[in-house]
């Protein structure tokens, strides 16, 4: 009897709560991990509410706080149905004790986005990406990007605000240093080799983050390089220069873009319609969304387009912007905007829609929480550690070798080793480097100390400070090169001298470091001047006293190795620049691509006072080794539009050591219903030869893709007439028919 009365009241427990319960779970269609990601999200979408609606699109900020005893405060004062975070802290334990009140306490267990800027690495920091675009390598740099996916993944970040891909022309903008250099092609190469490194082929694996491509548009070109500033760009350069990089990468899949600060034209990129919705959600049909930058909802204030906060978020929302960062401008405002019917909850909908498809894609619903890992596997990995050195080996730049200065004769007794960068670590970070650890960074002189251990003295002394006009360390610098074979100078810039708020009204070095040159020089030693820097720098005066300088950028943590591997012969310098160095500051804007001057004759239209070239063009470097190029021939020298036109060209290592050499093709377009630049990067390709080896290059010509051009619409034209294609210091020319 009792065990019929056990069974029936199981019986009536399962008929009236787990059947229901099941059935209902099974019917919540966004809860379902194999149901496809559109219906989750439409499923979802129809249960929120209008509050939870606006939440979604609202980040807030957390982690800076990290006294552990101020944890339970900060989580508690998160409310759990924030779309996103920006996490400063490294601890997956707490971005997950975080999540958990999303998914637990809020009524639909939205998953919470956590962002950081993972600019070029996590902790183990990579060099500056215009140092990565030095490489010429962008499997190298999807490498980076693929392991500084994985270590941030691994301490709670989901989504990184990265890679920069502004052309940056005016080196006085501290951000130049955050891009890929000054050319489009080249931003847009390295841009998808970032974009695919972060976030693979499967942007719910393990190790995959969601890449944000910023800063959406023109950036770069913030009046006299100072940021916030406007940028006065043409509609015809926003598509021929500042727009293909964004292009290229949300092609290649980019799960979020940012707004940029500055105001184009006229309209801040944040409250921008044309850039926002026009180009880039009905030209380009983006699928993602776009995160407005820190604060610049409620900056449209300032610039002057919005009265108050509720016009700003009427504006930016209006405009195309999903996301507001910071500022709280979104969750003040847009409810009373709804009620009054300046914003229609479709649109709403639109950025709440996007915003979901990407943390569906992220896997945020099925696993919302950080795989926890000890600190030892998450971080500096070995593989991560030796991937940096390469990187920062393949960006550094041989700018000069007179008389082969280097590498350094063997057997050497004596170096000395001066400068302010000699010993330093924190400042071969770089900008952008929360993260990395300055005990964790290998420096110059340590890298000589391994590569030349015992056999070598060397020789130190600071000589100077970064800045200031204290003298009083060049007489011991003298004094140690005096009795030194050869005196290698470690100067270059503070890391806060670049990245963001970082413009300088010139790009020289301090001019205490160029005394500490000049005074080195009277010794009459060789002087191997070593750079580290986020920009391009004027060397007009330094050049000439310098028998061998190596432009080693902000390497990161393993810059130390490579630099003295360089120094030593060990290894074969093959970075080339991705960015001009002008010949003074005065020279800014000087960038490759130029239009044509109306009067191209080498006296006209140059200033008077300095000579017509930059120091360095883009696609500059030496190397130790010579590379001769055979006469570069065209598979025809007419094409249609339809076909392809292959051109070759043979280079030889006649040089008794191996070298990589990249090899850099250009299109020149000389009449076109658009004046044209004078080249035009369309292709390189990087590859290692053995003294005497001969490898054959190639570059195939697709016109539509590389020949064409666009016009102040967007639209892609192509024009028959006559082409040419240039490679080393060879142009040939080559016919397009209809
Ligand atoms: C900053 C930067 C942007 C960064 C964001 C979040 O102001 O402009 O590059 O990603 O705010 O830190």
């Amino acid at each position: 009897m009792k065990t019929m009365k056990r069974n029936l009241i199981l019986f009536f427990i399962v008929v009236f709560a787990v059947i229901p319960a099941y059935t209902q779970k099974s019917n919540i269609i966004y809860k379902q991990k194999d149901a496809p990601v559109e219906e989750r999200i439409k499923d979802l979408l129809s249960r929120m509410t209008l509050e939870e609606k606006i939440y979604q699109l609202n980040q807030y900020t957390i982690g800076e706080n990290t006294n552990v005893n101020n944890i339970g405060e900060v989580t508690k004062s998160i409310p759990s149905k924030i779309g996103s975070l920006i996490y400063f802290s490294a601890d997956p334990v707490r971005r997950n004790t975080i999540q958990k009140k999303a998914m637990e306490e809020s009524r639909l267990g939205i998953p919470i986005l956590f962002g950081f800027d993972i600019i070029h690495g996590f902790r183990v920091v990579y060099p500056i990406p215009l140092a990565q675009a030095c490489s010429w390598n962008p499997e190298l740099v999807k490498s980076a990007a693929e392991f500084a996916a994985k270590e941030s993944k691994l301490s709670g970040v989901d989504w990184t605000f990265s890679p920069m891909i502004d052309i940056g022309l005016d080196p006085r903008w501290g951000r130049v240093a955050e891009s890929y250099g000054e050319d489009p092609y080249t931003n847009a190469v390295f841009g998808v080799a970032t974009v695919e490194g972060y976030q693979g082929t499967d942007l719910s694996s393990p190790y995959s983050v969601a890449a944000c491509l910023k800063h959406y548009v023109a950036y770069g070109m913030s009046e006299g390089g100072r940021d916030y500033r406007a940028s006065n760009v043409s509609q015809q350069s926003l598509w021929e220069t500042y727009l293909p990089p964004y292009q290229a990468c949300i092609e290649a899949g980019a799960a979020t873009v940012m707004s940029s600060f500055n105001d184009i034209s006229g309209i801040p990129a944040t409250a921008n319609h044309y850039m926002l919705t026009e180009i880039l959600k009905q030209k380009w049909q983006y699928d993602g969304f776009v995160v407005s930058d820190w604060n610049a909802v409620s900056q449209l204030i300032h610039q002057g387009v919005a009265k108050d906060g509720k016009e700003a978020a009427l504006k930016s929302i209006m405009a195309g912007l999903d996301m507001d960062m910071k500022d709280n401008i979104f969750l003040e405002n847009l409810a009373d905007l709804i009620e009054e019917k300046k914003v229609p909850v479709e649109r709403i909908d639109d950025a709440v829609t996007r915003i979901l498809r990407v943390k569906f894609r992220l896997g945020l619903f099925d696993n919302p929480y950080t795989n926890i890992v000890d600190e030892k596997d998450r971080y500096l990995k070995n593989e991560d550690i030796l991937l940096a050195q390469k990187l920062a080996e393949e960006s550094m730049v041989l700018l000069k070798n007179k008389e082969n200065t280097l590498p350094l004769p063997s057997p050497v007794k004596e170096i000395a080793v001066v400068g302010p960068m000699a010993k330093d670590k924190s400042n071969m970070l770089g900008s952008w480097s929360y993260h990395g650890k300055e005990e964790e960074v290998e420096s110059i002189y340590e890298g000589l100390e391994k590569e030349f251990g015992k056999n070598v003295r060397l020789n130190y002394a600071k000589g100077c400070d970064f800045d200031g006009t204290d003298e009083s360390l060049f007489a011991e610098a003298v004094h140690i090169a005096q009795h030194s074979e050869a005196v290698i100078i470690c100067l270059g810039e503070l890391k806060t001298w670049s990245g963001e708020n970082a413009s300088r009204s010139t790009i020289s070095l301090p001019v205490i470091q160029e005394k500490l040159v000049s005074e080195l020089k009277k010794t009459g030693k060789p002087l191997i001047l070593i750079l580290s820097n986020g920009r391009p720098l004027e060397l007009a005066r330094l050049e000439p006293l310098a028998d061998a300088i190596v432009e080693i950028w902000q390497p990161g943590i393993a810059g130390g190795t490579p630099l003295a591997g360089i120094l030593s012969g060990r290894i074969n310098p093959s970075g080339r620049l991705a960015i001009t160095f002008p010949y003074t500051t005065g020279q800014i804007p000087m960038y490759y691509n130029m239009r044509p001057s109306s009067r191209p004759f080498r006296e006209m239209g140059n200033y008077q006072d300095i000579p017509n070239d930059p120091l360095y063009w883009l696609g500059y470097g030496l190397s130790y080794t010579d590379y001769e190029y055979g006469k570069a021939t065209l598979s025809s020298e007419k094409i249609s539009k339809d076909q392809k036109l292959k051109v070759e060209v043979a280079v030889t290592n006649t040089g008794d050591r191996k070298g990589s050499e990249t090899v850099f093709w250009y299109i020149n377009d000389p009449v076109s219903t658009i004046s044209r630049p004078v080249k035009e990067l369309k292709h390189f390709e990087k590859k290692e030869l053995n003294p005497g080896e001969k490898k054959v290059f190639v570059f195939e010509i697709d016109p539509h893709k590389d020949l064409s051009y666009v016009d102040s619409n967007g639209d892609r034209f192509l024009e028959a007439g006559d082409y040419y294609v240039m490679v080393n210091d060879q142009k040939l020319k080559f016919e397009l028919t209809e």
